[in-house]
């Protein structure tokens, strides 16, 4: 078929009507449940936000209770996986590529075709993955669940082993609500795409995680960390971000393909960040991301006047998991603990009303090629 408008990157092209969230790029606003993402994260536990993207209300108290226990009881993960983690950290594999082989392996002994099923294991055992891995790679055992703990509580307490303080759960909590779902992002499609072939849940997780793993999708906080490290130990934000721009480097943690304002999760996050450290700064680290905000916001605007580069998400994430005590390494990873929710969400309604995704593309390449056999070419 010839004379198509191609959409690089599928730019502006809706394809799934969602209930589940609304990104304003212009307005800067964005709906996660029927809830503006300042009022959800205020609220809801990462429980009760998993429950209302599944079942699009919020749950009774009762419904709530068996809701995180349903989790707690597929929160482990058994010895094959654990083997597979172990050995990712022995060879020194990425945290997400330890990730997509502990999901693919996760299904093992429970039925991966109960959609249902497989969509409340996978949200509860990816921080189990991710911490165990950690602790592998740290020369330590992993650290069982203890069903006691929340779904975020347990995530910190399985990383170091040790109860996290409120401070800290608040903070990760915050996080992990802010990240559930955002629009049909490329992992959150990925997600769709496969169970639309009629898969299932985990394969959809596993292609997700891939999804997310890359720079230009879940990679970002980790850079980000590592720019306010070094203006926190130069000082000089003015002059790190001047070599920056004058050199044509992007500033991490700035701009965005949807918002044209602050992105609304950079707002809640700052909020979160500064609330964690207030009385913890005892270097003035969150000082340096304050004040590197608002330097690098100056210098955008007069470097790009005609466009409005503002603060994204990723700016007060790697502030504010840096603060929660989550390793750099694992940003991304937690991330996918967080983005697990919107995922199966978003396959659950996929097969509600399930359509084969199948795009067309156009064909640029030869059509009248004369076939040479092997021995004279
Ligand atoms: N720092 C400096 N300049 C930036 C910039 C940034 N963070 N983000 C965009 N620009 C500039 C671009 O260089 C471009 O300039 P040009 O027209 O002279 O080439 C212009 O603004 C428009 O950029 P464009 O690539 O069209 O923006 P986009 O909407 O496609 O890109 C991002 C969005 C997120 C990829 C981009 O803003 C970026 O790379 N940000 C830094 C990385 C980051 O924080 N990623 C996490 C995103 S949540």
């Amino acid at each position: 078929m010839t004379g198509q408008t191609v959409r690089p990157g599928l730019e502006g092209i809706s394809v799934a009507e969602t209930r589940l969230s609304r990104v304003d790029g212009e307005a800067g606003e964005l709906v996660v449940g029927g809830y503006p993402i300042e009022i959800l994260t205020e609220h809801a536990s990462f429980e009760e936000a998993v429950f209302l993207l599944f079942e699009d209300r919020l749950p009774t108290g009762t419904e709530l209770d068996r809701f995180r226990s349903a989790l707690a009881t597929r929160r482990t993960v058994g010895e094959a996986v654990h083997g597979v983690l172990c050995r990712a950290a022995e060879d020194g594999d990425s945290a997400m590529d330890a990730l997509r082989m502990g999901v693919a392996a996760a299904s093992l002994g429970t039925d991966a075709d109960d959609s249902r099923e497989a969509a409340k294991r996978v949200v509860a055992v990816v921080p189990t993955i991710v911490a165990a891995y950690w602790r592998y790679r740290q020369d330590e055992s992993p650290v069982d669940p203890d069903p006691e703990l929340s779904h975020a509580a347990n995530y910190l307490y399985m990383l170091t082993g040790e109860r996290p303080s409120d401070d800290a759960v608040g903070g990760i909590e915050t996080y992990l609500t802010t990240v559930i779902d955002h629009g049909l992002n490329a992992s959150t499609f990925t997600a769709r795409t496969v169970v639309s072939t009629e898969s299932d849940l985990v394969s959809a997780a596993t292609a997700a995680v891939g999804t997310l793993k890359g720079p230009l999708h879940g990679g970002a906080p980790g850079p980000v960390l590592d720019m306010l490290q070094s203006v926190h130990d130069s000082g000089d934000p003015e002059g790190y971000v001047r070599d920056r721009l004058d050199a044509g480097e992007r500033l991490m943690g700035f701009g965005h393909r949807v918002y044209r304002v602050r992105d609304p999760r950079a707002a809640v996050l700052s909020a979160a960040a500064e609330r964690f450290y207030a009385g913890t700064d005892a270097d003035g680290f969150y000082e340096t991301v304050e004040r590197f905000e608002s330097v690098a916001l100056d210098a955008l605007a007069e470097h790009k006047p005609d466009r409005r580069l503002a603060t994204n998400v990723e700016f007060y994430t790697a502030a504010l998991l840096h603060g929660v005590g989550i390793p750099r390494d694992l940003f991304t990873a937690t991330f996918a603990v967080g983005r697990a929710g919107g995922w199966m969400a978003h396959c659950l309604e996929q097969l509600d009303d399930n359509r084969l995704i199948r795009p067309v593309s156009t064909y640029v390449g030869a059509t009248d090629r004369t076939w040479t056999p092997v021995d004279r070419r």
